[in-house]
């Protein structure tokens, strides 16, 4: 390159570059809450290679969708596995992203041998909670004052208020919440602490977890924020109940986040709340419609649906302090898999070739006043 070229190119390329392709999602949002999007395994080990870009352009909070959780980080007693959560934490930190993690207590993706001996018998609970303590202890030190806020329970209550049923509670009761909290503020005491469930919008279900919420804070447990998964479907559930859920959450003394935003553009069985769905329905037309690409219809119902939500968001923004999508782009959604496995689903601001829905920015941009 000669030097008169150099010359040219240095005085053009300022003016080349616009405000609509460097406007990234964050940016319609930044005065109100972080937009977050959960990375997998491939994205942190960078497979994707413009990734990092995108990344920096349309988000500024990381969630970890899978790596941390136990079975992934500790599968085995005498064994932790950090290569994830380093790349993570690294990844969360070259962003200079809100780096959430998740999450420490679970009864999902958690090995079996988590609740018994040597033998195989089942743990008493004062051992359980001490086996717990360690894994927090171990998980949360390592990322200690690197990681800014943990989902330190997750999904313990049942849609009616009560507690789920799961080997946590059979063996610990409600305490093993409690302690949960404790130890996660002992080992990190800088990390925000939340408690994240889906359904948040249901009334009884969301009664029981502000009940216990409030007791920890009344014992001075520290506890900061309720996460609302915001796993939801086209047509449900309403603003007004979502809205209902935002205003109360706050209203007890918790900052509200939106923690795993997704919109499942497809049909559900009827019978699939909660139900042990199988292989069968994947290869039925009437569950998977879109194999070839999404309708212009449900597409433009996808983008009216973002549209409303973060209106309603924006809208509580002094209550909210974060909106996570749960995945980057519809290639890679869990959705894909739940509640049917082997379906084409197209729930995320991304498509499959890594491009912003257009529709959707649009929309965005509107609500936002952009
Ligand atoms: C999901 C992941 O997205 C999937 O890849 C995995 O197979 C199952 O878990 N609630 C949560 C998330 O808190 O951790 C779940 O993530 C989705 C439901």
């Amino acid at each position: 390159m000669t030097k008169f070229t150099l010359l040219i190119v240095l005085l053009i390329f300022p003016f080349s570059s616009n405000k609509t392709t460097d406007e990234g999602l964050k940016d319609l949002f930044e005065d109100s809450f972080y937009l977050g999007v959960a990375v997998n395994r491939q994205q942190v080990a960078d497979n994707e290679k413009q990734l990092f870009p995108l990344l920096k352009t349309h988000f500024n909070s990381l969630s970890p969708e899978n790596g941390l959780k136990w079975e992934k980080v500790h599968p085995q007693l005498d064994l932790y596995d950090f290569e994830f959560g380093d790349a993570y934490v690294g990844l969360g930190e070259k962003l200079g992203a809100f780096t959430v993690g998740h999450c420490l207590v679970w009864h999902q993706q958690v090995p079996d041998w988590v609740f018994e001996d040597a033998a195989g018998e089942q743990l008493e609970k004062s051992a359980l909670l001490s086996r717990m303590e360690d894994h927090i202890a171990k998980v949360a030190g390592r990322y200690k004052s690197r990681i800014d806020g943990w989902d330190v329970v997750n999904e313990a209550f049942n849609e009616d208020g009560s507690y789920r049923e799961s080997k946590w509670f059979k063996i610990a009761g409600k305490d093993f919440i409690k302690e949960a909290f404790r130890k996660a503020h002992e080992i990190d005491p800088d990390a925000e602490l939340y408690y994240n469930d889906y359904n948040m919008w249901k009334t009884s279900k969301r009664a029981g977890v502000l009940k216990l919420a409030k007791e920890m804070k009344a014992e001075g447990i520290r506890i900061d924020g309720i996460g609302m998964q915001g796993h939801y479907m086209l047509e449900g559930p309403s603003l007004a109940d979502i809205e209902q859920g935002i205003i109360e959450i706050a209203e007890a003394g918790f900052t509200v986040m939106i923690t795993e935003l997704d919109v499942d553009v497809l049909p559900r069985p009827s019978n699939s709340e909660g139900a042990d769905l199988n292989m069968n329905y994947a290869n039925s037309p009437e569950f998977n419609p879109f194999v070839n690409g999404i309708s212009p219809e449900a597409e433009e119902k996808l983008a009216q649906r973002y549209a409303d939500l973060f209106q309603l968001f924006l809208k509580h923004k002094d209550k909210i302090s974060r909106v996570t999508l749960w995945g980057l782009h519809d290639g890679k959604s869990w959705l894909n898999n739940f509640p049917v496995r082997g379906r084409t689903n197209y729930p995320l601001l991304f498509d499959r070739e890594l491009k912003l829905k257009e529709g959707v920015f649009e929309k965005l941009r509107e609500v936002a006043g952009g």
